[in-house]
C-alpha cells in the first residue's frame, strides 16, 4: 500500500437561487466516491464545498419572493446541505460564500494581490436598465446576434451560431428585467491583471494538473491572450464590499473560488486542523478541484493565478468532468427529465444512482447519459441479481442450518486469493477516476463468485446430511468473496456495506482487511440488502418532474389561514423530533404507511398517508417531527399513536414532503 498522504478536496459551489439537481449529483457522488475511496485506502482526506451565495441572479430571486437575500441562501443552504447528506456524501464541511470566513480569505487575496500591483482600474461602459436602476450582466441583455441575425440571443453568446461579443454589440437588445432597451453608462471598475502571471500559467498548465483535453483548451485561450479580468460590480450589488472602494463589491467569481478556502477556514476553525499547513506555498497536503467543464476557465486560469499571486499553494490538479444528458438529451423539464435530487430521493435510494453513475464515469470530460430502461437495468441485474444475491445465496444456508457459524478454512483460498490481488488494478481505476472500469472488474468478480455457487449447488448438498460440512465450506467462501466485493465497492455503496458490515457482525471494513478471510466467526441474520427498482418509480419520478408549463406559471391561490391563536395554545402542542426506525406499507390500505419512531426515551407506532409519496424502506433512519401528546386513534390496522408532520399543498397533487430537523438533531428533542 502507497504511503500516507494528506489531501483537501473540493467540489464546485452549487448556485443558491435553485435546487439541487441530477446533473450536480454527478460532480458529487464523483467527488464522494474518490473522497472515500482515498479514505478507505487510510489517507487523511479532507472534503470542503458551500454554496455559491453571491450574484445578480440571487439578489433578484429574493426580490422576486419578496425576502432579503440572506433569507434565501440560509433556505437554500439547509434544502442543498439536506439532499447532499440524503445522497451519502461524506463531506467534512459545508459552508457559504456569504461567510465571515470567506470575506476574511476574499479580502486578504484582493488586498495581496494589490500591494502585488496586479489590481487596475478603469473606467467602463455598460449596459445599464435604468428603470430597473441596476447595470446588467451580460446573461440580463438579449438580443439579435450581431453575426447571424438569430433573434432572441443572449449578452454574451449566441445559442444558434456560436459567436461570442458583449451585450453593447447586440442588435434591438432589451433588459430582460424592464424590456426596455438598455442605456450605456460609465462606471469605474476594479481589474485583476491575468496577464501579468503568463509565465507562471504557462507553466502551471503544462506541469501534470490538468487532463489533456483541457491543457489543449488552455492553448487557444493563451493564443488568444490573457485579457484583464472584471473582479468588480456596483451597488446595488449582493456580495462583499471591496476595500477601499465604497459602493464597488467584489463579482462573484472573484469569491466563488474562494469559496473553497474559507469553507476550509471554517473547518480548520472547528476541528482545530492547520489552515497554514494546507495553503502555505510548500504545503505538503495534495489539493485537486473537482468541477463540470463549463468552469475550467475559471479554474485552470484565474484561481491558481490569484493563488500564486497571493502567495499561496496552487492546485495538484483541476478534475473537470463532461455534463449529463437524460435519455440522450438535454435535460428539460417538458419531458419529465429535469430531475432534482430530492424529487429522485423520494422514490429510490440514493446508492442505485451512485452506482449508476459510477458505471458511466471515467477520467475525461465526454458527456454521460442517464437511460432510464438502461439504469433501472444495471440496478437490478448488477446490485440484486449479482452482488446481493451471492450474500443473500450464502447467509440463509450458515444462519438456518449452521447457527451462524463460518467453516475454520476455504475449500478454495487460491479463488479467495485472486479476489484479493485483483484489489491492486480496481484501486488503481479509482485513483485515476476511471470508475466505469472499477465497476466492470467488480462486477466481473461478481460474475465469478456466482459462478463459483452454481458450480457447487449447496441447496442440492443441503438435502444430503453427510454433504451438510461442504455446505457449510461453500456458504463460507460466498460470503468471504461478498466481503472483499463489498468492500472494493464502499465507496461507492456506503450504506449497503455499513449493513453488511452489521450482519457480517465485523469492524468497518478497509482496503486491507481483505487480505485476511473471515473464519471461525459468528454472522447474524441476513437483512435484505437491496430491493429492485421498479418501473413504476421511475415513472413516478418522471410524473412528479414533469413541468407541463414553464413559461406561465399561474399566480399561487391565496393562502387560506385558519384562525389565529395565542403562543400557549401554540405550546400545547407538544412536538418532537423522532427517529424512524422500521417503516412498512400496510397492505389493505392505499395511503398508509406504518412508522416505528424512537423518540429517545420511547418508542411509537404512527400511521401515515403517505405511501403514494416515499418508498417505506427509504424511510428508514431518517428524522422527522411528530406531534408527540395527541390521543391515540384507534385504526383499521391498528393503533396510532401521534402524528408526524409533513408538508402538502392543499389538493396534495404537488407531493407531501415530511419535515426533518437540520442535521445534529436528537430523538426526543422538543420542537417549538
Ligand atoms: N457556482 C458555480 C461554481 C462555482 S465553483 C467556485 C456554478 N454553479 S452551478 O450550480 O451552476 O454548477 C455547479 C457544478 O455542477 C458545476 O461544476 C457544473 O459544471 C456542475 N453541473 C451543473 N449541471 C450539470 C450537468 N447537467 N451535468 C454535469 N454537471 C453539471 O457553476
Ligand atoms: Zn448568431
Amino acid at each position: 500500500m502507497s504511503d500516507h498522504r494528506s489531501l483537501l478536496v473540493t467540489s464546485a459551489l452549487p448556485y443558491a437561487n435553485g435546487s439541487i439537481h441530477l446533473g450536480h449529483m454527478v460532480e458529487y457522488i464523483q467527488t464522494d466516491i474518490w473522497v472515500r475511496f482515498q479514505r478507505l485506502r487510510g489517507h487523511q482526506c479532507v472534503w470542503v464545498w458551500a454554496d455559491d451565495a453571491h450574484g445578480t441572479p440571487i439578489m433578484l430571486k429574493a426580490r422576486q419572493e419578496g425576502i432579503e437575500p440572506q433569507a434565501l441562501v440560509d433556505r437554500m443552504k439547509i434544502e442543498h446541505e439536506t439532499d447532499f447528506h440524503d445522497f451519502l456524501l461524506s463531506f467534512d464541511n459545508y459552508h457559504t460564500t456569504h461567510s465571515e470566513d470567506n470575506r476574511y480569505c476574499a479580502e486578504l487575496i484582493y488586498t495581496r494581490l494589490r500591494a502585488g500591483g496586479h489590481i487596475a482600474q478603469r473606467t467602463i461602459r455598460q449596459a445599464y436598465d435604468a428603470e430597473a436602476g441596476l447595470f446588467l450582466p451580460d446573461r440580463f441583455v438579449k438580443g439579435t446576434c450581431p453575426r447571424c441575425q438569430a433573434p432572441d440571443q443572449y449578452g454574451d453568446s449566441c445559442e444558434q451560431c456560436g459567436a461570442t461579443y458583449s451585450p453593447t454589440d447586440l442588435i434591438d437588445p432589451v433588459s430582460v428585467l424592464s424590456g426596455q432597451p438598455p442605456v450605456e453608462k460609465e462606471s469605474e471598475h476594479y481589474f485583476f491583471k491575468l496577464g501579468d502571471f503568463e509565465p507562471m500559467l504557462r507553466e502551471w498548465t503544462r506541469g501534470g494538473h490538468l487532463q489533456p483535453g483541457i491543457a489543449n483548451k488552455l492553448d487557444e485561450w493563451f493564443e488568444n491572450g490573457l485579457q484583464d479580468w472584471d473582479i468588480s460590480r456596483d451597488a446595488p450589488y449582493w456580495g462583499f464590499e471591496i476595500p477601499d472602494a465604497p459602493g464597488k463589491y467584489f463579482y462573484v467569481w472573484l469569491d466563488a473560488p474562494i469559496g473553497y478556502m474559507g469553507s476550509h477556514r471554517h473547518y480548520c476553525r472547528r476541528s482545530g486542523d492547520d489552515f497554514d499547513q494546507y495553503w502555505r506555498p510548500d504545503s505538503p497536503v495534495e489539493m485537486y478541484h473537482f468541477i463540470g467543464k463549463d468552469i475550467a476557465y475559471f479554474h485552470t486560469l484565474f484561481w491558481p493565478a490569484m493563488l500564486h499571486g497571493a502567495g499561496f499553494r496552487t492546485p495538484t490538479a483541476v478534475f473537470c468532468h463532461g455534463f449529463l444528458t437524460v435519455n440522450g438529451e438535454k435535460m428539460s423539464k417538458s419531458r419529465g427529465t429535469f430531475i432534482t435530487a430530492r424529487t429522485y430521493l423520494q422514490h429510490l435510494r440514493p446508492e442505485y444512482l451512485r452506482y449508476y453513475f459510477a458505471t458511466k464515469l471515467g477520467a475525461g470530460i465526454d458527456d454521460l447519459d442517464l437511460n432510464f430502461e438502461d439504469f433501472r437495468q444495471r440496478a437490478n441485474s448488477d446490485l440484486v441479481g449479482k452482488l446481493v444475491n451471492i450474500a443473500s445465496r450464502s447467509a440463509g444456508f450458515i444462519s438456518k442450518r449452521f447457527g451462524g457459524e463460518l467453516t475454520a478454512s476455504l475449500p478454495e483460498p487460491q479463488l479467495y486469493q485472486q479476489f484479493v490481488m485483483a484489489g491492486d488494478s480496481i484501486a488503481s481505476a479509482y485513483e485515476r477516476r476511471e470508475f466505469s472500469r472499477a465497476m466492470r472488474e467488480i462486477m466481473a468478480l461478481a460474475d465469478r463468485a456466482n459462478q463459483y455457487i452454481d458450480q457447487h449447488k449447496p441447496w442440492v448438498l443441503a438435502k444430503d446430511a453427510e454433504r451438510l460440512p461442504e455446505v457449510q465450506g461453500i456458504c463460507t467462501q460466498g460470503l468471504n468473496l461478498f466481503r472483499v466485493l463489498i468492500t472494493y465497492l464502499k465507496p461507492v455503496l456506503p450504506q449497503i456495506a455499513a449493513d453488511s458490515e452489521a450482519f457480517l457482525q465485523i469492524e468497518p471494513l478497509t482496503w486491507v482487511t481483505v487480505q485476511q478471510p473471515l473464519l471461525s466467526h459468528t454472522i447474524g441474520r441476513y437483512p435484505r440488502l437491496l430491493e429492485r427498482v421498479e418501473a413504476e418509480a421511475i415513472q413516478a419520478i418522471i410524473e412528479a418532474s414533469r413541468d407541463t408549463d414553464t413559461t406561465d406559471e399561474p399566480a399561487p391561490p391565496a393562502l387560506d389561514l385558519a384562525p389565529e391563536i395565542g403562543i400557549e395554545q401554540f405550546l400545547q402542542v407538544d412536538l418532537r423530533v423522532a427517529r424512524i426506525t422500521a417503516a412498512e406499507a400496510v397492505p389493505k390500505a392505499d395511503k398508509l404507511v406504518r412508522l416505528t419512531l424512537d423518540l429517545g426515551s420511547e418508542t411509537r407506532t404512527v400511521f401515515a398517508g403517505i405511501k403514494a409519496y416515499y418508498a417505506p424502506q427509504h424511510l428508514v433512519g431518517r428524522l422527522t417531527i411528530m406531534v408527540a401528546n395527541l390521543q391515540p386513534r384507534k385504526m383499521r390496522f391498528g393503533v396510532s399513536e401521534g402524528m408526524v408532520l409533513a408538508a402538502s399543498a392543499a389538493d396534495d397533487q404537488s407531493g407531501v414532503f415530511l419535515l426533518a430537523p437540520d442535521s445534529g438533531a436528537q430523538p426526543g428533542m422538543r420542537v417549538r
